[in-house]
């Protein structure tokens, strides 16, 4: 089946047709992505209102491309997916609605999409792995360990109480003064700095439950930073090589405690999943290879380009809840807030002639 998949919850307009083949494995066809980082880079942040219409005027265009590019017509497609939530709900509105246009025009079935949902499952896209797997997904919005054990089926094990970890990288960067996004401007002053430096504390470590802290670590920072000011180029670098360290010995501690907890709950996972723009940091990923070699499980990182948001990752979503027989109404509403324990999978299958009521029996 071919599903259009249509991703716009922050500052990516994304649109990519994916193909999904009976036995489950998948083909990206086109992946057209078009960030507005510079739109928002003189802010330091994304401003929800420039995002919402920037996406209305880049949304047309890079639809068409992304069907050029699969050689698709919209009347040959299966099913068409946009993610509709959680993210910034302007944003959400005019993909999702431009996805009910398409599928009410052209009669085909709507996929409703969950952002990290779709984040998810992208490993299955792009390596096929068999559930159920732990998934670590940290992005700018979001920071959780996740039990993934089927369409539908998902289990929060950890997530943060304040900030995202793509979130303290940028604003990291932006008390440095070191531009919007973050996360890779400090990685590359990181490697020419001392981590050792400045003492930072490793919030919630030691820890059982698997959950994550950031605000305390940026407030040391900054405090640190105000104390030495004004700063060097070695003070910056310094700053963001300690600022590093303590975020990767973070992670290394809270994701055991991550799969401590999965392998009480759920069993063997098949493998350790990275998700999101953060899973871009090598030594996060070093980290991470460590915690999947502690457990005897393989590591799964999908291409940076898919890490990333992007409309491929919709759509696969999309396919593969199409594949069960899912679909949604054309009433169904954005969502600015929509935790992945509460996406719904299939129905339970319908009891077979004599398993059913206590008549049969
Ligand atoms: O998944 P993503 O592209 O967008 C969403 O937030 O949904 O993630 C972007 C986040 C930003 O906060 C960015 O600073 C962070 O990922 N990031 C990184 C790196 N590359 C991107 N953080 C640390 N190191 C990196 N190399
Ligand atoms: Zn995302």
């Amino acid at each position: 089946m071919v599903v259009l998949g249509i991703e716009t919850t922050c500052d990516e307009t994304g649109a990519a047709v994916v193909e999904r083949n009976d036995n489950g494995t998948g083909r990206i066809l086109s992946n057209v992505v078009l960030s507005q980082i510079h739109e928002h880079a003189v802010f330091g942040g994304v401003v929800p209102e420039i995002a919402a219409r920037a996406h209305v005027e880049a949304l047309d265009y890079v639809i068409s491309r992304a069907m050029v590019e699969a050689s698709q017509s919209f009347d040959r497609l299966d099913g068409v997916a946009a993610a509709a939530g959680p993210g910034l709900i302007g944003g959400v509105i005019v993909g999702l609605t431009t996805a009910k246009a398409i599928a009410l025009v052209n009669g085909k079935p709507l996929l409703a999409i969950n952002h990290l949902e779709a984040h998810a499952l992208t490993t299955r896209l792009t390596s096929g792995t068999a559930f159920p797997y732990c998934l670590f997904l940290a992005s700018g919005g979001h920071t959780q360990i996740v039990a993934v054990c089927g369409i539908g089926d998902y289990h929060l094990l950890g997530t943060t109480v304040d900030d995202a970890i793509g979130e303290a990288f940028d604003k990291t960067a932006k008390l440095l003064g070191l531009g919007y996004p973050g996360g890779p401007q400090v990685e590359k002053d990181a490697a020419r700095g001392d981590p050792a430096r400045f003492e930072l504390p490793r919030p919630m470590s030691g820890r059982r439950e698997p959950d994550f802290s950031l605000s305390g670590l940026k407030t040391a920072l900054r405090l640190e930073a105000e104390r030495i000011a004004p700063l060097s180029d070695q003070d910056v670098a310094d700053l963001c090589a300690s600022f590093q360290k303590a975020v990767v010995d973070v992670v290394h501690d809270r994701l055991r405690a991550g799969m401590k907890r999965f392998w009480g709950r759920h069993g063997t996972p098949t493998a350790l999943v990275a998700a999101g723009g953060v899973a871009a940091n090598q030594a996060i990923r070093k980290v991470l290879q460590r915690v999947a070699f502690e457990n005897g499980i393989k590591l799964e990182v999908p291409p940076p380009e898919l890490c990333t948001d992007n409309g491929a990752m919709i759509a696969w979503a999309g396919a593969e809840r199409l594949a069960l027989g899912i679909s949604d109404p054309l009433d169904f509403a954005p969502r600015a807030r929509w935790p992945l324990e509460e996406v719904s999978g299939p129905p339970p299958a319908s009891p077979g002639p004599f398993q059913g009521s206590a008549e049969h029996a």
